[in-house]
């Protein structure tokens, strides 16, 4: 596989973002949910990774992102930390744990920083979260915010829905951006938003926005990993370009070495072990003469 190597090797911090913005550089951010895939996209030189509560949908079978857990979120980004050098490690608050409170929100955020070994949280929620966030970075803990469609609020919103799309609509998304940057967020993603208000609000902030269905002009795109690949199953949004089909290339990887199995090509002579010619003799078993060498 070729190793993308990064154009700046150094090791990617909440701070090194917002300097990247103003150097008007383009970062990428993309999803990882275990060890392999954590090494996969670092290793590719990706800036930031996102243990992203989608693992609800593309790892753990969930119909959306309500029922993940903290001890699952837990769980993920400690396998992606120990994959995880360069990018900056960033793991979701999930639904529920942001919900009651201010105490319970550190709680929880400090489990994904000291247990789990996070660099930062992404927290759902505009203006009326922005309080959450200023306690978070009050308590030393790096936060990414998270406006537009918030798939923690589907059951609110009642579907995945572009937001928006009014001047009203748009106003607001510009004042929580604002709101969550006055509280101290470090970057804010913006997922499924109209490319002139995403724009907008990019230019509007110092610190750097991550589109998802934002359009080009955000400082940094963001996508999840399975959609990529091509290992998600259902529609995808417009948004996701697909660069590989890894469902088709490992669904032909595993029926070629069910067919070698089942006609009996696999395993070969070379993919198992002979035993020993001394061995064989006192048990008066015939071997291979080419095995007994290769177990020398
Ligand atoms: O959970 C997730 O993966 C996300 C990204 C799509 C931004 O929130």
């Amino acid at each position: 596989m070729a190793y993308l190597k990064p154009e700046r090797p150094e090791k990617v911090t909440a701070p090194s973002l917002r300097a990247s913005k103003e150097r008007g550089e383009r970062l990428v951010c993309l999803t990882a949910y275990d060890y392999p895939t954590a090494r996969v996209v670092d290793e590719a030189g990706i800036d930031i990774i996102l243990v992203g509560d989608s693992l609800g949908n593309v790892v753990l079978g969930y119909g959306n992102t309500v029922p993940v857990t903290l001890d699952e979120m837990v769980m993920h980004t400690r396998a992606v930390r120990r994959g995880v050098q360069r990018a900056l490690l960033v793991a979701d608050m999930p639904y529920g744990t942001f919900h009651t409170g201010a105490d319970d929100t550190v709680r929880a955020a400090l489990r994904l920083v000291k247990e789990a070994g996070a660099e930062a949280v992404k927290l759902e929620g505009g203006r009326a979260r922005a309080h959450l966030v200023k306690r978070l970075v009050d308590e030393e803990i790096a936060v990414m915010g998270h406006i537009g469609l918030t798939p923690q609020s589907v059951n609110k919103l009642g579907g995945f829905r572009v937001q928006g799309k009014t001047a009203q609509a748009a106003r607001k998304l510009l004042d929580d951006a604002r709101a969550l940057e006055d509280a101290g967020a470090f970057s804010i993603v913006l997922e499924l938003v109209p490319r002139e208000i995403a724009e907008l609000i990019t230019d509007s902030v110092k610190i750097p926005t991550i589109g998802i269905g934002a359009g080009l002009h955000c400082d940094i795109q963001v996508l999840v990993f399975h959609d990529l690949v091509g290992l998600s199953f259902g529609k995808l949004p417009r948004f996701v370009r697909q660069y590989t089909n890894l469902r088709e290339t490992i669904t032909d990887a595993i029926s070629r070495w069910a067919e070698d199995v089942r006609t009996g090509a696999y395993p070969a002579d070379a993919e198992s072990y002979g035993l020993p010619a001394e061995a064989a003799q006192e048990l008066n078993i015939k071997t291979h003469e080419k095995d007994a060498k290769v177990e020398k």
